[in-house]
């Protein structure tokens, strides 16, 4: 229900340009939309959201200054350190300009950034506005970046290749070789300070779910100091719409409609990570010889140095498409997850795939790339066993291997039966008198109380 109070506060989120980022930000642009707050989106020039998908939105693009840079660059921290020099004074001009106008609308009560566009802190510090962090991983994930500059200090990290297997002293149940960074280099310590910085923020929100995380949130409390909002899955509560930059084919939901209950494998890895043409040919042969029916989504980009992508499959491989797969560019992922005929997800393992997936119940296929990824894998494969990790080498005989152990076998139906009952539980949690749905509601009252 819409407050009185609400809507003439404007909140102004901050987002960062990637999709992982871009989809939990926008959902809970909506989310407090809905209880009545006016909304500013401040996002990045480049890999900008479509305005046109949100006309409830104001949206506001600042210069980043990313020309230097293409696709085939993704060197993730010098992007985001240049967005974070390049985006600053932008914003605060915009700002300074906004409050200067008399309209109670304009009236900014708070700003909501992610973690990784951290000069919104001194922007909002500068304005006197209260700001808030939104974290869009798990809370494991930055858990284990705090234990950075410890793991450096006892020597750990950089990481040697015969502790790798070893697990890490008290961040179980993750091994050397899970940590999302294993690097010492200057750059990346610099980094994991950036982000475990809450610096002057009033709260930090969590797009994770109380009880899938209940530990490591409690130890983040401790050491934060101020309240820590856990209010998701948000794309759970969040009035549906689409976030995605590049276009769904949605062609692929009447061709699941004519599958077997349970029997497609949907493989995705997201919308960063990328394979080399020995990896594409290998995952081909075994989605082929594994004899499920199957989903797979090759972006453009996702293949390290082609976007000409149908070419590059191995003579054959489009036969078996025709008889018994589909291939698209970018899917209606939720819709894909939510539907009967999907009955296992090979997947990357961003939190984002992770939390939609054992929402649906479908129990996965992990292959972590890089970063948070190995964090969620490890969780989904030993804590909440709900997936099974493809490690080291990936060969056809390893992937049909993995499927047919995920899609037929009985370990697969267990994770499946673990999954659902997941699923079951995320969704009380959403729903009245739920954990999220109470802390969203805490969330509401503390953002008004921050401009009272
Ligand atoms: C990035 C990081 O890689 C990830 O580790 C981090 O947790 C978030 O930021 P990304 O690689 O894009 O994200 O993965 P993920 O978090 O899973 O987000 C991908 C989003 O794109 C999901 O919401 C998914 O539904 C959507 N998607 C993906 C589609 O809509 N269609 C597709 O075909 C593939």
């Amino acid at each position: 229900m819409e407050k009185q109070g609400a809507r003439r506060r404007r909140v102004v989120l901050v987002l960062p340009p990637f999709q992982g980022h871009i989809t939990p930000m926008l959902q809970l642009g909506a989310i407090l939309h809905s209880k009545g707050f006016t909304i500013t989106v401040a996002h990045a020039e480049f890999n900008a959201p479509d305005s046109s998908k949100h006309p409830e939105f104001f949206f506001l693009p600042l210069p980043a200054n990313l020309s230097d840079y293409d696709n085939s660059f993704w060197n993730l921290l010098e992007v985001i350190t240049a967005i974070n020099v390049h985006c600053k004074a932008p914003l605060q001009r915009y700002l300074v300009q906004m409050m200067e106008k008399p309209e109670p609308q304009d009236q900014v009560c708070c700003i909501i950034y992610d973690t990784i566009m951290y000069f919104t802190d001194a922007v909002a510090n500068h304005l006197k506005l209260p700001s808030i962090v939104l974290c869009t991983t798990c809370a494991s994930n930055i858990l284990a970046w705090h234990a950075n500059p410890r793991l450096q200090a006892e020597g750990y990290i950089p990481l040697q290749e015969s502790l790798s297997n070893e697990l890490v002293p008290e961040l179980h149940p993750l091994r050397f070789k899970d940590l999302p960074l294993d690097a010492s280099s200057e750059v990346v310590m610099q980094f994991t300070a950036d982000l475990c910085n809450i610096r002057s923020s009033a709260a930090v929100v969590w797009n994770t779910i109380e009880f899938l995380e209940h530990s490591v949130l409690s130890q983040l409390q401790q050491q934060y100091q101020i309240p820590i909002f856990s209010i998701g899955p948000l794309h759970k509560i969040t009035p549906a719409s689409t976030t995605s930059l590049l276009k769904e084919d949605t062609n692929c939901l009447a061709w699941l409609d004519k599958q077997v209950l349970n029997s497609v494998i949907y493989v995705s890895m997201g919308s960063l990570a990328i394979m080399d043409y020995k990896e594409l040919v290998e995952t081909a042969w075994g989605l082929a010889n594994s004899d499920q029916p199957f989903l797979w989504v090759v972006r453009p980009g996702l293949v390290k140095g082609s976007d000409q992508w149908v070419e590059l499959f191995p003579k054959g491989f489009k036969e078996i498409v025709g008889k018994r797969g589909q291939i698209v560019t970018w899917a209606p992922q939720k819709e894909v997850l939510a539907h009967d005929a999907v009955g296992g997800f090979w997947s990357h393992c961003g939190w984002n795939s992770t939390l939609e997936s054992i929402c649906e119940g479908v129990p996965m296929i992990c292959r972590p790339s890089f970063a948070d990824q190995k964090v969620n894998a490890r969780y989904l494969t030993h804590i909440w066993r709900v997936g099974l990790e493809i490690e080291d080498v990936m060969d056809s005989g390893g992937i049909e291997r993995a499927i047919r152990r995920l899609m037929v076998e009985k370990e697969g139906e267990e994770m499946r039966q673990r999954a659902i009952d997941m699923g079951q539980q995320i969704k009380s949690c959403v729903q009245k008198g739920g954990s999220s749905y109470n802390t969203l509601n805490d969330l509401e009252e503390f953002i008004l109380s921050q401009s009272s």
